[in-house]
């Protein structure tokens, strides 16, 4: 949560960190703003809002200053308005800083500091911590880099930060724990640095990956220099950069969202690509071959993720129980890591993240990793912090998910599950060749499947403009279905703000159906397989109570037809690969309901795509 950007150079840095403020307002669209050095003073401009508000704000445009640093805040200590907005000052006014993440202690430092003369504006952590900073440097007489490294060592929580001092523009400080920072390199000791590499591809493809507790001095003379926050060297490690620029931006389509809903049919081909081969029956995961006896010692797996990724890992959990026949348990990540959980050497941890940064995921993994479990990452965003942090891994190509909500990173995570278990069956020997090569054919209809079911847009579309004013709706699924029913949920919830819930279907019966009358809009994943007639009696019982079905069903269906009030039909697949075709018309359906609600689908109030506080 929250975006930093930061430029130090030959040019105007204003135009940069604007541009680069705008890559990142995924991650915290609260408040904006930016510090420039100028002739000895910053110009500073900040306010409550998005990137735009802070452009109006500013006014005419700034064309002042080398060096500038930029931030978009997705509050966490104090309510989001023009006070708390970053950049901060230090008392003195020498510093300014931007921070992404949370210090813990700082309560204790703001006291220590109100006791040595300080006094604050804002109600943010980030203020004490330039204030600390500040007090350090004068008490020791050491130089920024020193007082940023021995303020950063009694600092208890995640930081990524980056801070200027007004009298050497040729300078730029930053330091990470826990929450992530890139800086490019340019030519001639240019520097760029940013929360994660979309405000720099296109002037660099020279990266380098901060790592947790190093501190980077981005010098226009001296060039870049790494240490610890123990004070050891680290040699800079400059890596290229592959993203592509149209990655990242819209490609004609209104929103992110959208855009990545239909890149689903390559994204799972991407994800699936290289790691099959039809020709030889074999399925490779490298994560699983390295590491067989692992993989076959495990007596059990436990999958720790949050949110949407959580639901991918429902679904792993029918699918390693089916084909590798070993126990999963999926847990919250935030709720297994202070459970003191019983975890064995012989387990297997499979940690699930798009973004790599979610703080209550990487807790988890930091927990079972000390009691000796072996961890495994199934992650989007390249050299993250949960794909370092893990033993094994493999990422799922879905390419830069932007939207807030996550859509084509549930079906990528999803493919490469489902690999990773017909894998470890394969390795484990409970699996025959036969409906391995069944299963992969299945696959790798998927993308073809998918992009049928993208042509229901216009029905769809109709159907949303039906339920647009609801303000209550059920999702129903049995087996395969049940993480599709809570993930249909979720996306409609957390773009139109219409309350929703999902339920196994025949979990109904236990109370939701209590809710259920004229006005309950029931979504249904009712296609054919090994609960369809089930799911068929759960539709009755909605419809004895009048409320108003809308049933994802398999090509052909006839009895559902009869008896639901809306259908939207999918092509026929093996059950275990349903979720990832059914759940394609539940995003569509979030999409259009929310975008009739007239709401941001890309940014949703209160939401933030990377969630690096617990
Ligand atoms: C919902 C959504 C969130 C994330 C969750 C975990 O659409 O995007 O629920 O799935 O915050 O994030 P990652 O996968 O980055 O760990």
């Amino acid at each position: 949560m929250c975006g930093i950007v930061g430029y130090l150079g030959d040019r105007q840095a204003y135009d940069i960190l604007i541009k680069g403020l705008k890559r990142l307002e995924y991650r915290g669209y609260d408040s904006a703003g930016v510090a420039m050095i100028d002739e000895g003073d910053f110009r500073l401009f900040k306010c409550k809002g998005k990137v735009s508000d802070l452009e109006d704000n500013v006014g005419v445009k700034v064309n002042t200053g080398n060096v500038g640093i930029g931030h978009t805040r997705w509050a966490t200590h104090g309510p989001p308005n023009d006070v708390n907005a970053h950049p901060h000052l230090s008392n003195d006014g020498s510093l300014v800083l931007i921070h992404n993440g949370i210090i813990e202690n700082y309560a204790s430092l703001k006291a220590e500091l109100i006791n040595r003369g300080h006094t604050f504006k804002s109600d943010t952590d980030t203020e004490v911590l330039v204030h600390f900073i500040e007090d350090i440097r004068d008490k020791t007489g050491a130089n920024l880099f020193d007082a940023v490294r021995i303020a950063l060592s009694e600092v208890i929580g995640a930081y990524a930060i980056v801070i200027l001092d007004k009298s050497n523009p040729n300078q730029m400080i930053a330091a990470r724990k826990s929450s992530p920072l890139v800086i490019g390199v340019g030519k001639d000791n240019e520097f760029f640095i940013a929360s994660d590499a979309t405000p720099i591809i296109e002037y660099t493809r020279n990266v380098v990956y901060l790592e947790d507790e190093e501190i980077a001095r981005l010098d226009r003379t001296e060039g870049l220099k790494i240490v610890t926050i123990s004070n050891q060297n680290k040699d800079p490690y400059v890596q290229e950069l592959e993203m592509k620029l149209e990655a990242i931006e819209k490609g004609g389509y209104d929103s992110f969202m959208l855009k990545e809903i239909h890149e689903q049919p390559r994204s799972i081909n991407d994800s699936i690509r290289g790691r099959m081969s039809l020709a030889t029956g074999a399925v490779r995961m490298s994560g699983v071959d390295e590491h067989e006896d692992r993989w076959n010692k495990a007596t059990r797996i436990l999958i720790v993720a949050c949110g949407t990724s959580w639901h991918a890992g429902l679904v792993a959990e029918y699918l390693f129980e089916e084909f590798a026949r070993i126990p999963v348990e999926v847990e919250y990540a935030s709720e297994f890591r202070y459970r003191n959980p019983v975890i064995y050497p012989t387990d297997v941890v499979i940690a699930i993240s798009q973004s790599g940064e979610t703080a209550d995921t990487l807790a988890a993994i930091e927990m079972a990793k000390e009691k000796g479990a072996f961890i495994f990452g199934v992650c989007n965003v390249v050299g993250s912090s949960i794909a370092r942090a893990t033993h094994s891994g493999a990422y799922t190509h879905a390419g830069p998910e932007i939207g807030v909500a996550s859509t084509k990173a549930f079906t990528a995570q999803v493919s490469v599950l489902y690999l990773l278990a017909l894998s470890v069956a394969m390795h484990r020997g409970v699996m025959k060749q036969e409906r391995l090569n069944r299963l992969m054919a299945e696959l790798n209809s998927v993308p073809e499947k998918i992009a049928e079911v993208l042509k229901t847009n216009d029905a769809v579309k109709a159907i949303a403009s039906i339920y647009k004013d609801s303000t209550n709706a059920l999702y129903l699924g049995r087996g395969y279905s049940f993480p599709v029913a809570l993930e249909g949920a979720l996306k409609l919830k957390e773009i139109s703000y219409i309350h929703a819930e999902g339920y196994p279907a025949a979990e109904m019966k236990h109370g939701p159906i209590a809710l259920i009358d004229e006005n309950m809009p029931v979504f249904v994943i009712a296609t054919h397989g090994a609960s369809y007639e089930k799911v068929v009696s759960n539709i009755q019982e909605v419809k004895a109570r009048k409320g108003n079905i809308i049933a994802i069903v398999t090509e052909g269906d006839k009895v559902v037809k009869e008896l639901a009030d809306h259908v939207i039909e999918i092509p026929k697949s093996d059950d275990s690969l349903v979720p990832l075709i059914s759940v394609i018309p539940l995003q569509l359906l979030s999409y259009h309901v929310a975008v009739m609600r007239g709401c941001n689908v890309d940014q949703p109030r209160n939401l933030a795509k990377s969630v690096t506080v617990e």
